[in-house]
């Protein structure tokens, strides 16, 4: 009897929470949601679900969704293979292999939960997005976009208008695509410095910008018409990285009007495949868990010359389970120009940018740096998270008291998944995707940088079509 692969697909969809819009914790089989969301209800209360991460602009303390984090670090978090013990033990999957009793079946359902955990990681985030207020998303993010890190957005917008002009010099019309644009903190000293220095090009600019966040997208339109873009001009695109990389099936996970402006986004940007002449991005790429095949509809999008000219944070492993300081004395692998950070001040430095993330205050800030001195010196290994959420004196210094209670009450383990890759990984997906890549640097470290200074975190990339 045939395989089918279908309804095994649809089945582990379902398990894994992925058939259907509603909220993960429901759609999703009950033990699978506790491998992959063991936080769940973390900052819960009674009567005032959410209150404590509300208390923040950003999603930055949910109990994050472990099918979020870098591919390359998942293992480390949670096991396929108890996951998969679950599928292959589900009634209906038992009955589906009796009826084929077919090789290769398991293969098939391993291949399904690796779809859904993919597309899982997208749900999740635009799930996280909505448990913030609008208001809170208009003040916090929106309205902020551009402040952190000022330097590598502009560092970025000089190389990216430098490349526009120099094409439109060229004769080529420029297409330029931001991707992952929030409230426009990478794209509008883009077009601000064109605007400025290039009115020329400026005008026969084609500008495209996506995320998944309608508030950001909106923002980023009229601030680009206050630059004295057309509409014309414009390539507005709501959609989520899944449907960017082209990752099928992430249609299920919608709500009835994120489908509309969806089918409007996927038109668009089919209309774009092969005239992008730079794709550009800032802190945004970190949020996929598979980058490999969002880089290869990089490379679908691209025109023969086209470039990619993007930069994120990265750190060397801040979330594996545990980190010895004293083995990370080498330098960042992959940079092929400049200074490359120390493994162990990106870890410094990820500590500080976090602890000032989440409103620490400054003598707090340094006793957890120095007890991150004292296991290095002592050759310990420690929790990166666990230090940073239990040290006694971020009880102190937290925000609110309702956000002390959940951090204390709780294992504090996974409460701020966000995923970092060190730039090798980019580079390497970069090269799986059919890119050429020709530099990675971290521009804004000198010699007088220090280790815990942000900028050990800001790395550039540049690469082409092939
Ligand atoms: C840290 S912000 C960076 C925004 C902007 N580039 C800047 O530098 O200000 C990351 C952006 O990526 C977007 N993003 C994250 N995951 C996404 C996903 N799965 N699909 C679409 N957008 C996503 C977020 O909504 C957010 O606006």
């Amino acid at each position: 009897m045939a395989v089918p692969r279908e309804a095994i697909r649809n089945r582990v969809f379902e398990l894994m929470g992925v058939s259907d819009s509603r909220p993960l914790r429901i759609t999703t089989n009950p033990e699978i949601h506790r491998i992959l969301k063991p936080k769940e209800g973390a900052f819960d209360e009674p009567g005032a679900r959410n209150a404590a991460v509300r208390s923040f602009d950003y999603p930055l303390t949910q109990a994050g969704d472990l099918s979020r984090l870098p591919i390359e670090f998942q293992n480390e978090w949670f096991s396929r293979k108890e996951i998969d013990e679950i599928l292959f033990h589900d009634p209906k999957i038992l009955r589906l292999e009796r009826k084929t009793g077919a090789p290769g079946f398991l293969n098939l359902i391993r291949d399904a939960r690796e779809h859904a955990l993919l597309l899982r990681s997208g749900k999740a985030y635009s799930e996280e997005w909505k448990t913030l207020p609008p208001e809170h998303i208009q003040k916090g993010v929106v309205a902020k976009a551009g402040e952190v890190p000022t330097k590598a957005n502009e560092f970025n917008a000089e190389r990216v208008a430098a490349e526009l002009v120099g094409q439109a010099d060229r004769g080529v019309r420029p297409v330029l695509f931001d991707v992952g644009t929030g409230g426009g903190g990478t794209l509008l000293p883009i077009i601000q410095r064109i605007a400025k220095q290039n009115p020329e090009t400026l005008k026969r600019l084609k500008i495209a910008f996506l995320d998944v966040m309608p508030a950001g997208v909106e923002h980023v339109k009229k601030e680009l018409a206050k630059l004295g873009v057309g509409e014309e001009q414009m390539v507005p695109m709501v959609l989520n990285f899944m449907d960017l990389a082209g990752v099928e099936g992430f249609e299920a996970t919608l709500e009835q009007g994120e489908k509309a402006a969806r089918n409007d986004a996927l038109k668009e940007l089919e209309k774009l495949r092969g005239k992008v002449t730079v794709i550009t991005s800032g802190a945004a790429v970190h949020h996929v868990s598979d980058v490999t095949p969002m880089f290869a509809a990089f490379n679908r999008l691209l025109s023969r010359d086209g470039k990619v000219i993007m930069w994120d944070w990265g750190h060397h492993r801040t979330q594996a389970p545990q980190l010895r300081l004293s083995e990370m004395h080498r330098a960042v692998e992959g940079v092929t120009e400049g200074i490359a950070p120390k493994q162990r001040d990106t870890v410094v430095a990820m500590a500080n940018t976090w602890m000032s993330l989440l409103g620490y205050s400054r003598h707090a800030q340094e006793k957890v740096l120095k007890k991150m001195q004292e296991y290095e010196r002592k050759g310990k290994p420690f929790d990166f998270q666990k230090l940073l959420a239990t040290s006694r004196v971020q009880l102190e210094s937290f925000k609110t008291a309702r956000l002390n209670r959940a951090y204390n009450e709780q294992s504090p383990v996974a409460l701020f998944h966000e995923g970092h890759r060190p730039p090798i990984l980019y580079k390497d997906a970069m090269q799986r995707a059919g890119l050429v890549v020709e530099h990675v640097k971290y521009p804004l470290v000198t010699r007088q940088t220090k280790p815990t200074d942000t900028e050990n975190l800001l790395y550039f990339i540049e690469a082409r079509k092939k």
